[in-house]
């Protein structure tokens, strides 16, 4: 058991004691049983909503702002910071007692306009992500206790994906691999040395060329003492044939290197039809998905923090970004009634927490 699990479980020692054998009732009080975190991706605007932040505080010991400390929203000019978003989930986290991860400094999306279109010199972005880094790391210590300092810098094929804070023109470190990463957690662990810092990555969770990337920059960078901590594995999921086993392989690799795995974006999109009905075939399935995927964390006491990208139906990013073709892709329907998956999550969470973590 890692450090931090076994802190965690000492902290829940009156909960377990208090509810005894029963099994736990929501995912939340599973997973505190289990030692891990479970969480979600959070919108500002819908916590005014009473059944989104009633299922938020009840089944959640973990969130993460999925737009609101991204930068086209924090940065609407280039003299000044507005965290307006940010700090209203974090005051939500805080009355709730729960763990917030940061998302994300360095990104190739979601940037605002005035950020590409000044043709600044490397010198001058250089100095911009410098600053970035420093002042929301700066204005979130405490508060945030892990951060995606980096997001998608990976191709397909594992090359180092064109970029502005790359190359185009980059922060100075063209043509020299990986070194702007490093320097953007070398800036993160000055800003605030006691967060965590994660690489964060899509479709780099099985076994594949992108996955290899991500490995061997890790290690490189545990090697030289980079300030890294963890890597978080994206998983937005549309494929149903999904096998979890390159997922567990990845995750023992990844951990053997002395750090932390989060399953940060969990989701599993289902075909819409034109009535914008999904078939309970396919509902069992997604369960299915859910429930190996899970599985495949928990064999591992390296994957400390399992999280979805939002929670229900109603908020999902999936509809918009597939021109409504799926949907449906998480474990709470649009009337927050929670679905198949998330009673797959809850009864997987609990064995674990049965089988003594
Ligand atoms: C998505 C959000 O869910 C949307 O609201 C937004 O319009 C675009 O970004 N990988 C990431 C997330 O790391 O930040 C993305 O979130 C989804 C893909």
């Amino acid at each position: 058991m890692t450090r931090s699990r076994l802190l965690l479980l000492l902290s829940l020692l009156p909960l377990l004691l208090a509810t005894g054998s029963s099994p736990p009732a929501t995912l939340r009080q599973a997973a505190e049983a289990a030692g891990l975190r479970v969480g979600t991706a959070v919108r500002p605007y819908a916590l005014a909503e009473a059944a989104y932040s009633e299922t938020l505080g009840r089944e959640f010991n973990m969130l993460e702002p999925e737009d609101a400390m991204k930068w086209w929203t924090v940065r609407r000019n280039e003299g000044s910071f507005d965290f307006q978003q940010g700090d209203q989930i974090i005051r939500f986290a805080h009355a709730h007692d729960m763990k917030v991860r940061g998302h994300c400094l360095v990104w190739d999306h979601d940037n605002p306009k005035w950020l590409g279109a000044a043709n600044f010199t490397p010198q001058h972005l250089s100095h911009l992500l410098q600053q970035h880094i420093a002042t929301e790391m700066k204005h979130y210590a405490g508060q945030v206790f892990a951060w995606d300092v980096v997001n998608e810098a990976f191709e397909e094929h594992g090359k180092l994906k064109d970029s502005i804070w790359f190359n185009q023109p980059g922060i100075g470190f063209s043509g020299q691999g990986t070194a702007y990463i490093e320097q953007a957690f070398r800036w993160a662990h000055n800003a605030d040395p006691k967060a965590l810092l994660f690489y964060n990555e899509a479709e780099a969770e099985g076994m594949n060329p992108k996955s290899d990337a991500v490995y061997a920059m890790i290690k490189d960078f545990k090697h030289r003492g980079v300030p890294i901590d963890g890597v978080g594995l994206q998983l937005h999921i549309s494929k149903l044939d999904f096998d979890a086993d390159p997922i567990a392989k990845n995750i023992a690799r990844l951990s053997a290197l002395g750090i932390q795995v989060h399953v940060t974006e969990l989701d599993v999109s289902l075909p819409v039809d034109p009535t914008g009905a999904i078939r309970g075939d396919d509902l069992r399935r997604q369960a299915d998905i859910y429930r190996n995927v899970l599985h495949a964390c928990l064999q591992n006491p390296g994957c400390t923090a399992i999280q979805t990208w939002g929670f229900t139906d109603k908020y999902s990013w999936i509809p918009f970004h597939s021109h409504g073709a799926r949907g449906g892709a998480l474990l709470f329907d649009k009337s927050y009634r929670p679905k198949p998956a998330y009673a797959a999550v809850l009864e997987e969470l609990s064995s674990q927490a049965m089988r003594g973590h």
